[in-house]
């Protein structure tokens, strides 16, 4: 039995927010959700109560690896690896270019990489500048813009003998198209190249396996499912353990540590274990962790689907809004539903929603900024409405009679 969203909106104490006179809905959620006050409440009683470096005799110092080893272990259970394959660092994109610097050391000369139009620079960026720094070629799998999808048959055309990483998302962070990384995987594996994912978007809406996904490294943001900002990287025991990373001399010689630079965020570990358990918490029964998370994740991407079919039937039914990305039921997508008001541009809609509705969404490119160029909004960007595990359906319809009074007074002051 899962938690009512009723139920789950009490633990969060930002809900009751009041701005200009109403209740916040937040839709901000894929730049970074909300906390529970467990969340906060661990970050704070590790600094207030247990704060300390690492590895020495003494009860804090002993208190800090067990939470370090804690938040490991509730990691591990989350993306279903194991606790020595859990990296953290201070954010998704950080440990990106950091595994890039050192994978680009053991590909041979003429080796190729692929990376996709879909996704968020911090799963390209990365790649280029390794590729950039070794001369390795660059293959770029398009988008397919009327349904906001990678096809499979576009990876095939690019993947060949050479190919040494495929680079690919979980899900769009701009359009909440979830990608197949299984199909993905299997074509990886055909030509012998390695698979990075980036989950950051994929991790807060379904339940993420890295055993089933066949990837190699993947890489989360704890910020963006209800935990603080920390990074963290899954990768394979073996590959961890013989990637030439740069590290000093004296740090870990084994994974995870050997791809841990300095002194970690302690508060935000402890917060990113509480965030995992406060998900696990969700289902009531008294199983294993691991087995309680895959069923709170399966009943989020439910309830993640009907938030969505509502969000894509309301705006996309208003005269003079477009909605981008695959349109709900039609593929597996997460309940991220970006759209553009015609002559308004996303920015004012954004603040337009925010002081006459208290609605929060986030505007722009999100950083996918191939995905905003191929739509043609690159100059007046998108608006992003993301549902999250506290969304409610009150909240969506609220979003929806917002963005109509947006376009219809944009509707009446055009000629
Ligand atoms: C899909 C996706 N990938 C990567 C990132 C970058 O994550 P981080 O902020 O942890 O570096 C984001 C952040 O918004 C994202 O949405």
């Amino acid at each position: 039995m899962i938690s009512s969203v009723s139920a789950i909106r009490d633990r969060f104490p930002a809900l009751q927010r009041v701005h200009e006179g109403k209740t916040v809905a937040y839709f901000d959620g894929p730049g970074g959700t909300q906390v529970p006050a467990s969340v906060a409440g661990a970050v704070s009683d590790y600094l207030l109560r247990h704060n300390a470096n690492t590895h020495w005799g003494f009860p804090t110092s002993a208190e800090t690896d067990a939470v370090v080893a804690g938040a490991r272990a509730a990691m591990a259970d989350f993306l279903d690896g194991s606790p020595d394959e859990i990296v953290f660092g201070p954010n998704m994109t950080t440990l990106t270019f950091h595994v890039a610097r050192a994978l680009g050391r053991r590909f041979p000369p003429g080796s190729e990489i692929v990376v996709t139009e879909l996704d968020h620079r911090a799963n390209v960026d990365p790649w280029l500048d390794m590729a950039r720094m070794w001369n390795f070629e660059v293959r770029t799998v398009p988008f397919r813009s009327d349904t906001g999808t990678l096809e499979l048959s576009d990876f095939e055309s690019v993947v060949n003998s050479r190919t040494r990483l495929i680079a690919v998302g979980g899900a769009s962070n701009a359009l909440g198209s979830v990608n197949d990384v299984e199909a993905v995987s299997a074509i990886a594996r055909r030509h012998d190249s390695l698979l990075f994912v980036d989950a950051v978007h994929s991790t807060p809406h379904l339940p993420v396996s890295v055993e089933v996904l066949g990837c190699d490294l993947l890489a989360c943001s704890p910020y963006k499912f209800y935990g603080p900002h920390v990074g963290v990287l899954w990768g394979r025991r073996d590959l961890l353990e013989e990637l030439d990373a740069p590290r000093l001399q004296p740090a870990g010689e084994h994974a995870p540590e050997r791809l841990e630079t300095g002194t970690l965020n302690h508060e935000g570990i402890a917060g990113t274990l509480a965030a995992v358990e406060f998900l696990a918490s969700l289902d009531s029964s008294s199983g294993e962790r691991h087995a309680r998370l895959g069923r709170v994740m399966q009943e989020l991407h439910h309830r993640g689907d009907q938030l969505a079919s509502r969000m894509w039937q309301g705006l996309s039914a208003i005269e003079g809004v477009r909605v981008f990305g695959p349109a709900a039921g039609t593929a597996p997508r997460t309940p991220t539903v970006s759209f553009v008001v015609d002559g308004v541009v996303s920015a004012e809609v954004s603040r337009r929603l925010a002081s006459e509705h208290a609605v929060f969404c986030s505007y722009g490119d999100f950083y996918a900024s191939d995905v905003t160029k191929r739509l043609g909004v690159e100059v007046t960007g998108l608006v992003r409405a993301g549902a999250a595990c506290y969304t409610d359906f009150e909240e969506v319809d609220r979003l929806i009679d917002g963005v109509s009074a947006v376009a219809r007074s944009a509707g009446s002051r055009s000629p």
